[in-house]
């Protein structure tokens, strides 16, 4: 009899703990296409625990030729006169790939866009999607905005937000330059991203 009791418990903890995970795995899903699905994720927050995520890819931004991936779209009448390119803003397309080769497999995107915001020495404003399209995070996104001294050799930026996979996101992005043109200025660079997400 007792026994019989012990393993009724044991049953009813396993399955307790397999919903529990169910429902973890639940979270982690992008559920986009559904608004009251969202509001379910929302309430399920309380039993949920952050998760840590880190992510390695290149940045390839490509300003000249024919194939450019980013392009200006504004500029001061001092942006030409100034050391820094002062106010001189470029919207970008660049792919994100994993290994720092173009031709590497592509893992996302970078929208959006950088501009010149220093006047003494070169500092840009990155303000930028990265939408990735590998087969664990496609679709999901996570959003930068941060200071960017391009030319020193570590620049640390916050992640202040995600979607999908990366919902309520927070994190850093930590940028390294991998190859730079002098003549054309394009630009390879190594990112490792560690967010934190439920
Ligand atoms: C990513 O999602 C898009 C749109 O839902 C789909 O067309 C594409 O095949 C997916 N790619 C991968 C790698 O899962
Ligand atoms: C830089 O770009 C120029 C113009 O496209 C090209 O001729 C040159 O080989 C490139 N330099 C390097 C180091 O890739």
């Amino acid at each position: 009899m007792a026994k019989l009791g012990l393993t009724a418990m044991a049953v009813v903890v396993v399955a307790m703990a397999l919903a529990l995970v169910a429902m973890a795995a639940q979270l982690t899903r992008a559920e986009a296409d559904d608004p009251k699905k969202v509001d379910k994720w929302f309430n399920r927050l309380s039993h949920a625990e952050r998760k840590t995520t880190r992510l390695h890819f290149y940045f390839h931004d490509t300003i000249s030729g024919k194939s450019l991936t980013a392009v200006r779209i504004a500029e001061a009448t001092m942006t030409k006169k100034s050391p820094t390119l002062f106010g001189v803003v470029n919207m970008m397309d660049d792919p994100l790939t994993e290994g720092p080769k173009a031709e590497s497999p592509l893992v996302g995107r970078a929208q959006g866009f950088y501009g010149s915001a220093r006047l003494e020495s070169l500092s840009l404003l990155m303000t930028m999607n990265l939408i990735f399209t590998s087969p664990k995070y496609n679709g999901s996104t996570l959003s930068i905005m941060g200071h960017n001294p391009a030319y020193e050799t570590y620049r640390e930026m916050p992640i202040v937000g995600g979607t999908g996979f990366f919902r309520l996101a927070s994190g850093i992005a930590m940028a390294k330059t991998y190859f730079l043109n002098l003549t054309t200025f394009d630009a390879v660079v190594e990112y490792n991203v560690i967010v934190t997400h439920y």
